[in-house]
């Protein structure tokens, strides 16, 4: 609207206003200005008080606007597999809404192991739509800690231990997200690694390790897929609080990366008025609302960024710098959502969702082993198939923390392989031993009745002659979203299958060699019985469809190409974390002495053969790697690379393959990791069919984060282009150099 136009409704619409009693006329924003100076208007237009009052919540999830110049609430939701259901105002209980069911989308994890860059922006934008038609404008997700210990309690949610993969999968994401008009919020913002004292915990960890491994995808979130939001971790680093970190928030995200968006607190991570103001933190969730730990209701007041703010400001105690940069950027996050005009409507939990969250979830399941080729199970000669195991029917959207779900629906396992193959074959099912028999998390249930009254050997035995009696067993088992399982708040206390799994497993090849075990879970778990069974499937956390895109993989509808996004070790004391570190440390520090040997960086360094590796994952057809050839011999500073190789499928059947590029620096003045991934493409390949890949890197791939110097560094010497199926199935290689 033109200036002249806009005083005219502005006065119209006061005397409109000044007929009810009012004689003030209206204030508005001028919107045809750009967005630094739209930003600057409405800050100008703003009280003290206004300005207090966005930069903490009103309730669970919203922070006021400002209703007098027409400025919305903000409005957030968990984040990161789908939208969550409706809480009260002042309560973590589920409001009781019917109509807000979502789409679950599979687990971060999942997503991850697809490695295909454009089921993260379809994710990204189906969740966004999701967000945008729920009217929430900040998606709390997605989460990038990077996978440090098998045992940390919210791995599901994140990306897997290796920093670059991290990086290029959540850029996507967010652009997807924030195409909608809806803020991502990356988290948690940084070092959150474990679920153990999680808010009180002290992370050690030097500046190499820090810069290479922990902050890459986070970088990548802000630089690349341009977050406007983050939220600070609970934990605390350099003896801060990580919500109000002077190191990571102001030095780091704000002066090194240039962050311009919103750092939003994780709920109930304000301990400190004084660094709250100062160190960069914009808005203040969850404080003293009983949703941690503490009980004042409705004490929206009392946080660190109201009233106390408020006072020491009216008191002379501070100025109004700080406050004003905050709330420029909350106020730019709202332009750039709820006032931005052209953002599209959203769309909930429509059958495009769910077919977007089958086919990620199809991509990301990983064929982990099959001898014989136990899969797919053929249907010829197949006419009895056993299912047994809690997960083939245990709902797994409900639980876990705040990523828990009240899904529109969710196919089970069994459900999913009664439809595909029902007709074809006889199913029968045993549950084989009692996990978690309950179903709930803050008032939504899942409605299923699991309660079980035989003992645990009737079960066994039960399961032992179902299993004897038919062609091939699918045991669903793996871990779930209880309690120091897959989920919030706590840690798994070993990396063993919980309930005896490992028992009933080995008593179940005994009696049929054809067995075939389907991990459920976001986390890697010990398999002593691994030469004994043939076929092993990692399944994740699938969400809505997640029994059929299971029964698709396991019939062969879809050929399996997900890859592993973190190391499955034989046993704890091989990874780094656990041999080398006290994880998850003692009286409140953590210190991560395996430093950049996280992951496949330590089993590579120790020449530990894991149980299955990083980047590992099968296919039903078999692929064939020519010779890596380089584009050049050297490389100049401010150059590029391309390394080329030809990958045939050389099986029957179409498929995909992941082609991963590691680096290894031959020689350097620090130590680094046998080799880093910096680079992989996931080609489709029909049957008989060659492809060449080409994936090209520059003098970053080759750099290292010399403390010292606080500085990234490549230098000159020789490296190698290492072209693997996986980190420990390198195919061909191609030296090269770096002037
Ligand atoms: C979690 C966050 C989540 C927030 C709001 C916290 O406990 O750490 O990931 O977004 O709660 O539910």
């Amino acid at each position: 609207m033109k200036k002249n136009t806009l005083i005219a409704v502005a006065l119209l619409f006061g005397s409109v206003v000044s007929v009810f009693g009012q004689n003030k006329v209206p204030v508005y924003l001028d919107d045809s200005k750009p967005l630094k100076e739209r930003v600057e208007d409405a800050l100008s237009k703003m009280t003290l008080e206004e300005k207090i009052a966005m930069c903490h919540a009103q309730s669970k999830f919203s922070s006021p606007g400002v209703p007098r110049l027409g400025i919305p609430e903000n409005w957030m939701t968990d984040g990161p597999h789908g939208i969550r259901t409706e809480v009260l105002w002042d309560e973590w209980s589920q409001a009781g809404w019917t109509n807000d069911s979502c789409t679950a989308f599979p687990a971060l994890t999942c997503l991850a192991a697809t490695w295909n860059r454009d089921m993260a922006s379809l994710y990204g934008n189906s969740i966004g739509q999701e967000a945008r038609y729920r009217n929430k404008n900040v998606l709390l997700g997605p989460g990038v800690n990077i996978y440090r210990s098998p045992l940390n309690g919210r791995n599901f949610e994140y990306m897997g231990e290796d920093p670059f993969l991290s990086g290029q999968m959540v850029v996507p994401y967010i652009k997807g997200v924030q195409q909608n008009g809806v803020a991502a919020c990356v988290k948690h913002f940084a070092l959150n690694n474990q679920e153990t004292d999680r808010n009180t915990v002290n992370v050690n960890v030097d500046d190499r390790t820090l810069y290479e491994i922990y902050l890459p995808a986070f970088k990548a979130a802000v630089q690349e897929g341009g977050a406007l939001a983050i939220m600070g971790s609970y934990n605390k680093y350099k003896g801060q609080q990580c919500c109000h970190n002077e190191f990571l928030l102001k030095d780091i995200l704000r002066k090194e990366w240039g962050f311009e968006g919103v750092v939003i607190s994780d709920w109930g991570g304000v301990h400190d008025l004084n660094q709250a103001i100062h160190n960069g933190l914009d808005m203040e969730f969850g404080t003293w609302t009983n949703g941690l730990s503490w009980g004042t209701s409705n004490a929206y007041d009392n946080y660190y960024l109201a009233q106390p703010y408020l006072k020491l400001i009216k008191e002379g105690k501070v100025g109004t710098e700080e406050l004003d940069e905050k709330v420029r950027r909350i106020l730019r996050l709202s332009f750039l959502t709820t006032m931005n005009r052209n953002r599209p409507f959203g769309s909930f939990a429509t059958k495009e969702h769910a077919l977007a969250g089958r086919k990620i979830a199809e991509e990301g399941i990983v064929l982990l082993q099959n001898k014989n080729n136990i899969l797919p199970i053929d249907l010829n000669i197949t006419k009895k198939v056993a299912v047994i195991g809690e997960n083939a029917i245990k709902m797994m959207t409900v639980g876990g923390g705040s990523s828990s779900l009240k899904a529109k629906y969710e196919v089970s396992p069994l459900d999913g392989l009664k439809k595909r193959i029902g007709s074809q074959a006889e199913i029968v099912y045993a549950r084989g031993y009692v996990g978690d028999a309950s179903g709930s998390y803050n008032g939504v249930v899942s409605g299923q009745n699991l309660a079980e009254k035989r003992s645990a050997a009737e079960l066994q035995a039960e399961a032992i002659s179902v299993a004897k009696s038919a062609d091939i067993v699918i045991f669903i088992g793996g871990l779930n979203k209880s309690d120091h399982q897959d989920a919030e708040g706590a840690d798994r206390k070993g990396l063993e299958l919980p309930y005896d799994q490992d028992k009933l497993v080995s008593e179940l090849v005994k009696v049929n060699k054809n067995l075939v075990f389907v991990n459920i879970s976001g986390n890697a778990v010990a398999m002593p019985w691994v030469n004994e069974v043939p076929g092993i499937v990692q399944g994740w956390f699938l969400g809505t469809e997640a029994g059929n895109a299971l029964a698709e993989v396991l019939v062969g509808d879809v050929n399996p190409s997900g890859k592993l996004t973190f190391t499955f070790p034989v046993k704890l004391t091989d990874n780094g974390a656990h041999a080398l570190g006290d994880f998850p440390g003692k009286n409140n520090e953590q210190t991560y002495r395996e430093g950049l040997f996280v992951g496949y960086r330590y089993a590579d360094k120790q020449k530990i053969k894991p149980l299955f590796s990083f980047g590992h994952g099968l296919s039903y057809t078999t692929f064939e790697y020519g010779k890596v050839t380089a584009d050049k011999k050297e490389l100049t500073a401010d150059d590029k690379i391309t390394f080329n190789v030809e990958v045939k499928n050389t099986g029957k059947r179409d498929g995909a393959e992941v082609v991963q590029l590691y680096i290894t620096d031959l020689k350097s003045s620090l130590p680094r990791p046998v080799k880093e991934l910096k680079g992989f493409e996931k080609v489709a390949l029909k049957a008989g069919e060659t492809k060449t890949v080409s994936i090209t890197v520059d003098k970053s791939a080759l750099s290292f984060f010399d403390d010292k110097k606080h500085a990234w560094v490549a230098e000159p010497g020789d490296f190698e282009a290492l072209i693997g199926a996986s980190s420990s199935d390198i195919k061909t290689k191609v030296a090269f150099k770096l002037k």
